[in-house]
């Protein structure tokens, strides 16, 4: 069974907690990760052009292979990554989920199980926002969304960082400056992993 894990990241954020979420997908007997990123703009490439530390991530990326439609097809559940936009998902993953009109018309991603997780820059910039708007074109595909649930360890607490129960998340600091904290980790792991057994007992 394949977990597809189609994320994008600008400064690295979002790809780490994608790397925890593949781990946690790979701890179930069966499964495995297909990780993919989603392609950048090209307005946005000359901009990072000038730019040393995101030119950097993209370099760390580079291995990685994009999204295509196939790879949303074949997988038996899905979990999409995307910092925020100003409360949203990235245009770059709206793209991708806007190229799925043929997936659509043909029920291809129906009954599959989904998660959504995000990065922002503030506490308060916007997490939750994003993870429920990033969930509403994913239920018109009739995907069935999986998120956190409290008993996750680190899922109840009140400091400004990530974990929410509608996706893992983490804080980035406005320069970037942050890195996911344990925990945000951890709940990354737990939802790839809840996100694998679920498609797991929906396939029975
Ligand atoms: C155009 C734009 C809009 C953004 N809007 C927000 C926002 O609404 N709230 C917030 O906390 N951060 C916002 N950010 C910061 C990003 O969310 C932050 O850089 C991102 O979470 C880092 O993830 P990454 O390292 O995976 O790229 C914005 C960044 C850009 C470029």
């Amino acid at each position: 069974m394949k977990i597809l894990i189609v994320y994008y990241s600008m400064y690295g954020h979002v790809l780490q907690l994608a790397q925890a979420a593949a781990e946690g997908v790979n701890s179930v007997d069966g499964v495995e990760t297909v990780l993919r990123r989603v392609e950048e703009f090209v307005m946005v490439n000359r901009v990072i052009d000038g730019n040393e530390f995101a030119s950097q991530i993209r370099e760390k990326q580079r291995d990685i292979p994009f999204c295509s439609l196939d790879d949303l097809r074949e997988a038996d559940g899905i979990l999409f990554g995307s910092p925020t936009r100003y409360g949203n998902m990235a245009a770059q993953m709206k793209q991708v989920i806007d190229s799925t009109a043929g997936l659509w018309l043909k029920g291809e991603l129906e009954g599959k199980p989904a998660g959504v997780f995000t990065s922002t820059a503030s506490t308060h910039g916007g997490q939750e926002t994003t993870l429920l708007t990033m969930m509403a074109p994913l239920l018109h595909l009739g995907m069935i969304i999986v998120g956190v649930p409290y008993s996750v360890p680190g899922m109840l607490h009140t400091e400004g960082r990530g974990g929410t129960p509608y996706g893992a998340s983490t804080v980035a600091g406005a320069r970037g400056e942050l890195i996911p904290t344990g925990e945000d980790l951890e709940i990354a792991r737990a939802q790839g992993r809840r996100v694998a057994e679920i498609a797991k007992k929906l396939r029975g």
